[in-house]
């Protein structure tokens, strides 16, 4: 409580002596009014830490005077402790009501007092330390925001929209973005993806405020980076105790440790990237082969609406399937050739390989199975475990069909890449027995869309040649 300002008011002149000695052994500084107009006057002249009120007194009484405190810009965030002989639950209520802090009853006042002023006046400070953006074309919803929030402490800003927040965030780091989503000029989703985009931005906690029918976005804006949403009309006191739980200590910490995740992800990423170009690099023939089966399995994927960070994880999975093939010796990997069998048997090797390398990167975990298991085949004669039919994960028989689809059209040490219709016909011949039905049709979806969009690129320009992993 050290040098921290109290306003004490009271109509009893013992109780404000008996208080008034009592804080300022702790070391607070103490001034002193006898009802709730003079404490008004006082307050907006003098700011103060804390307001210590009783509630029945002459002019205006506790109660009014909180009220006030709290319509009054100048007094908002200054916090209220009521401390009363009324102890009804109904007078409790109307304090809080009022806006008060806390509420003390007088008779608890020598046990609780002083561990309540304590509480509060951490809590205020810790608040008043915090700039919250708060960002909603309506003007309304954000004076009511605005007002709220202010009340409860914290220091507030506004925009009209995710355009001017943005450029605000830029020249004042708020400690926390809640932001609506439909707005002109930029709305929420592409004001959040600005922000995450944004490694300055990070940690910036994000809420979204959202109406009931904006869930579908509301769940996509969670995938991608927001924080925590309110579904409107919310409740004031839910936004508040929302907002302090992001800004507690802990949930910050949460957030550095996932940013610092993405990081080790994006760099781990970059080296593996490299690896795999190490590897394509050894063999003419398998060049650009892990980027066409990634880009396949991202169209499928999107075909069947997955969300979006399963689209970017079976992504990182296709460009990853065959690390382990860093493993086979050249002369086995790139042997012009028919293999031996002892030869092929190290080539089956890669899966296992692969999923040996990346297996002790924990971000990684999800596209393990991928890799392992994309020589599988139906029937159960593929490898490493001969898996059969849905014992098979689905994201690995997506990657078996757009891996030998890309193996058939491209060329090989031993043979010439074939045409697509005759790749498209070994596919039909062997769905079933080795590769997934489900996945193969959905996999000629997808080209049949290729060639859609293919033939108008080729209209529209024909510079434009038909791309067949588009
Ligand atoms: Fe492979």
């Amino acid at each position: 409580m050290d040098s921290k300002k109290i306003l004490i008011v009271d109509d009893s002149p013992v109780m404000l002596k008996a208080l008034s000695h009592s804080l300022k052994q702790q070391g607070a500084v103490i001034s002193q009014a006898e009802d709730g107009r003079t404490a008004l006057e006082i307050a907006r002249e003098n700011p103060f830490d804390l307001i210590i009120t009783d509630v029945a007194m002459p002019v205006l009484n506790g109660l009014e005077l909180c009220r006030s405190l709290k319509d009054d810009h100048r007094t908002r965030t200054t916090p209220v402790i009521i401390l009363s002989s009324l102890d009804e639950e109904e007078d409790i209520n109307k304090g809080f009501h009022a806006g008060a802090s806390a509420y003390v009853r007088k008779s608890d006042a020598s046990n609780v007092l002083l561990s309540t002023i304590d509480k509060i006046l951490k809590k205020s400070s810790f608040q008043q330390n915090k700039l919250i953006l708060v960002v909603d074309d309506s003007e309304t919803t954000l004076k009511l925001v605005q007002r709220s929030l202010e009340q409860a402490g914290f220091q507030v800003m506004t925009a009209k929209d995710g355009q001017q927040a943005y450029n605000l965030i830029s020249e004042i780091r708020p400690d926390l973005i809640i932001s609506d989503i439909d707005m002109p000029v930029m709305n929420g989703v592409e004001f959040c993806k600005k922000v995450r985009a944004n490694s300055d931005f990070a940690l910036i906690p994000f809420v979204i405020m959202s109406a009931n029918s904006d869930r579908a976005i509301v769940r996509r804006m969670l995938n991608r980076g927001a924080n925590g949403y309110l579904v409107k009309p919310f409740n004031l006191e839910q936004l508040v105790v929302t907002i302090e739980k992001m800004l507690s200590d802990q949930y910050l910490l949460l957030m550095k440790e996932t940013e610092n995740l993405n990081i080790e992800r994006r760099m781990m990423l970059a080296s593996i990237t490299s690896l795999i170009e190490a590897l394509e690099a050894r063999d003419r023939y398998t060049r650009g082969h892990s980027d066409d089966v990634s880009r396949m399995l991202t169209n499928m994927a999107a075909h069947m609406n997955m969300p979006q960070d399963e689209i970017d994880i079976l992504s990182i999975a296709g460009k990853l399937h065959d690390l382990g093939k860093i493993g086979v010796p050249d002369a086995i990997l790139l042997k012009p050739g028919s293999l031996t069998a002892e030869e092929f048997n190290m080539i089956k090797e890669h899966p296992v390989i692969g999923a040996n390398i990346l297996g002790p990167i924990p971000t990684l975990k999800p596209v393990i199975p991928v890799i392992l298991h994309h020589h599988e085949r139906m029937n159960g004669k593929g490898y490493p475990d001969a898996l059969k039919g849905s014992q098979i994960p689905l994201w690995s028989r997506m990657t078996a069909v757009a891996d030998t689809y890309d193996a058939l059209t491209s060329d090989r040490p031993y043979r010439a890449g074939m045409p697509d219709e005759k790749a498209f016909q070994i596919i039909e011949d062997v769905k079933g027995s080795e590769l997934c039905p489900d996945c193969v049709e959905l996999f000629f979806s997808v080209m049949q869309l290729s060639d859609k969009d293919a033939e108008v690129s080729v209209r529209e320009s024909s510079e434009i040649s038909y791309n067949k992993s588009v």
